[in-house]
């Protein structure tokens, strides 16, 4: 009744911002996005008679009230499934810090989904996984399937998943992770899709989001780098649009965000073909083609002040694994 999984986070290139329903995390868009090779979080799970509540800590750090309250509704959830009415406790790692914008409730929610399904003896098929998993945080259904993932809104809880677009071997991008600081940020992702129908800009966005999804996914298809860099640029300043004119208004940037995203505005002038989004965050997810990597990284190597950098290839989806966190 015991098992580990790892899953990785996720960069959304068409972003998912907005629910239709809060409880079930069905979201207003579809949405397209990459697993990341260097950033993840591992989950052990089990359930046993000893436990007399479930417990839920991080290996580096403690949990909150919030996110405790989270992995113990998952538990139930996983608990209705089975029918089995054991406690369990949960240890999870993280191998970068959480609610900076590199989407730890996508790697968390998947790799407790996968872990906690298992240790419950359930064999879940990908859909049904992916499923589970959203409705513990929405983005972290894109986590389970890998490389290039889709998550198709659908019209109800069961046909509201995510599924692979293409394998991650598909196309040699590198996703450059730059941590520029900031603490854990104050509102929350779940409270910011609470806030973006106020913004007067929402319904717009909304409006011409499944076309922008349907143009992504052909990009891709056709590695067109250019037009996607260009595509994802736009779609993750039309998003953090929305975040500051929400009422009241959010603002993940921090002044470093700003100063490279102008530095890739320099870079692509003199011929440096890289772009950048951002999650919920002020950190920079720069993009470029695998043949570029060294030249972005020794750039980024020159600037003062920025925290950490990871380089990212496209990664499979969660998996489990058989060395257990405790
Ligand atoms: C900006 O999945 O973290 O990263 O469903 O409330 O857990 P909840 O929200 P979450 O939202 C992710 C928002 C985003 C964009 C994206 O990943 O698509």
């Amino acid at each position: 009744m015991k098992a580990t999984a790892k899953a990785p986070a996720n960069i959304a290139f068409i972003k998912y911002w907005g629910k239709k329903n809060e409880k079930l995390n069905l979201p207003l868009s579809s949405s397209i996005s990459m697993n990341l090779s260097r950033v993840f979080t591992t989950t052990t799970v089990e359930f046993a008679p000893v436990y007399k509540k479930d417990v839920f800590e991080f290996t580096k750090e403690k949990a909150t009230f919030k996110e405790k309250g989270r992995v113990f509704d998952q538990l139930d959830r996983i608990r209705k499934k089975t029918g089995i009415t054991q406690y369990a406790k949960v240890i999870s790692e993280n191998n970068f810090p959480k609610g900076i914008g590199i989407a730890s409730s996508a790697a968390g929610f998947a790799a407790l989904t996968l872990a906690g399904t298992s240790a419950a003896g359930l064999s879940y098929s990908q859909k049904g996984l992916s499923i589970l998993a959203r409705l513990g945080s929405g983005s972290a259904c894109r986590s389970i399937p890998d490389g290039f993932v889709e998550w198709k809104m659908g019209v109800s809880s069961e046909t509201s998943y995510a599924r692979s677009i293409f394998p991650p071997e598909y196309w040699d991008l590198r996703n450059i992770v730059v941590i520029v600081g900031g603490k854990e940020k104050k509102i929350s992702s779940t409270e910011g899709h609470r806030l973006a129908p106020t913004s007067p800009f929402f319904k717009e966005r909304i409006s011409v989001l499944e076309a922008k999804v349907k143009k992504m996914k052909r990009l891709i298809k056709e590695k067109r780098f250019t037009e996607f860099g260009i595509a994802i640029e736009e779609e993750a300043i039309n998003m953090h649009t929305i975040m500051m004119t929400s009422k009241p208004p959010i603002f993940y940037w921090l002044p470093k965000t700003l100063e490279i995203m102008r530095l890739v505005w320099q870079w692509r002038e003199k011929g440096l073909k890289i772009y950048f989004t951002i999650d919920a965050g002020p950190t920079l997810h720069l993009i470029c083609q695998g043949r570029d990597e060294k030249r972005v990284l020794a750039k980024l190597g020159k600037i003062r002040g920025i925290r950490k950098i990871v380089s990212n290839k496209p990664a499979k989806g969660a998996y489990l694994v058989t060395n257990h966190l405790f």
